[in-house]
């Protein structure tokens, strides 16, 4: 699309209804320039809580606030245009009841102007996605391997191998049920990926789960390069911004220790007065 083509922003029931159609096309942003790069090529952009770990150097997502995702989902909504923004509720925000998920989902949608919220669980979230959607907060929930859960999970594993199959499916249709608007698929394998994938009437997006997922999401700065503290193996490295800004400082530091920068072209003529 062009950039100065007129841009009708996306809905949670135009991504629902993306089921059938092409993949949808999600990345995290929590910026306004980042979001402004998205405009013409990504479907859904989430203000995701791994803002914590990637801009703000949290060890995980647990120390994330609902004042953190305030400022960055209000930053990245200034940004953008055609797609649709989904922000992720943070830890502690939702959990303990469903009257409390409704307080902060709120706070959230209209101190950002997100059209919707994710969050993460399954069987044990469902009643409090009903009570959001019926209460006009479109939900994008979020099974398989949940960040917030690390604790209780044992780290970052894959999950429904095995046994655990049956709990991952349960969870899936669950969320359906409950009337999320579309699903993450985190770290589960492809096989029940595209099990998920087919038994859902609701899109399905994948993070390390399958290409044949109805979509796919990845952490921008990941697919940038520009985080590198760790690499998961379902990320893929489109460029290589990390080592790009750490040579782009050297340089810098090189130029202002050798007096080369600034340059004639960066500085200013004087005016001198006459006598
Ligand atoms: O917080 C996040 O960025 C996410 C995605 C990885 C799905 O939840």
């Amino acid at each position: 699309m062009s950039a100065t083509a007129k841009q009708v922003a996306l809905t949670p029931s135009n991504i629902r209804d993306m089921k059938t159609g092409d993949p949808i096309v999600t990345l995290t942003a929590y910026t306004t320039p980042m979001a402004q790069m998205m405009n013409d090529h990504v479907d859904v952009v989430l203000v995701g809580d791994s803002v914590g770990m990637v801009l703000h150097g949290l060890p995980d997502t647990l120390g994330v606030t609902m004042d953190m995702m305030c400022l960055h989902g209000a930053a990245v909504r200034r940004g953008l245009t055609r797609p649709m923004m989904v922000i992720d509720m943070p830890f502690g925000s939702y959990e303990e009841s469903p009257a409390e998920a409704f307080r902060n989902a709120a706070r959230l949608m209209r101190e950002t102007g997100a059209d919707a919220v994710k969050l993460e669980g399954g069987v044990t979230m469902a009643d409090t996605i009903r009570f959001l959607t019926a209460r006009s907060i479109p939900v994008m929930a979020h099974i398989g391997l949940t960040p917030q859960a690390i604790n209780t999970l044992g780290g970052y594993k894959v999950q429904g191998r095995g046994e655990d199959r049956a709990r991952v499916m349960a969870d899936a249709k669950a969320v359906e049920e409950a009337g999320a608007f579309s699903v993450v698929l985190e770290k589960t394998p492809e096989g029940l990926s595209d099990e998920i994938t087919k038994a859902l009437s609701i899109p399905t997006i994948g993070i390390g789960a399958s290409a044949g997922c109805d979509g796919q999401v990845l952490v921008v700065d990941d697919m940038l390069g520009l985080f590198t503290a760790f690499k998961p193996k379902f990320v893929k490295r489109f460029g290589t911004l990390g080592v790009d800004g750490e040579g782009a400082i050297k340089a810098y530091a090189n130029e202002v220790r050798a007096r080369s920068f600034p340059g004639p072209e960066h500085v200013f003529a004087d005016e001198v007065p006459k006598k």
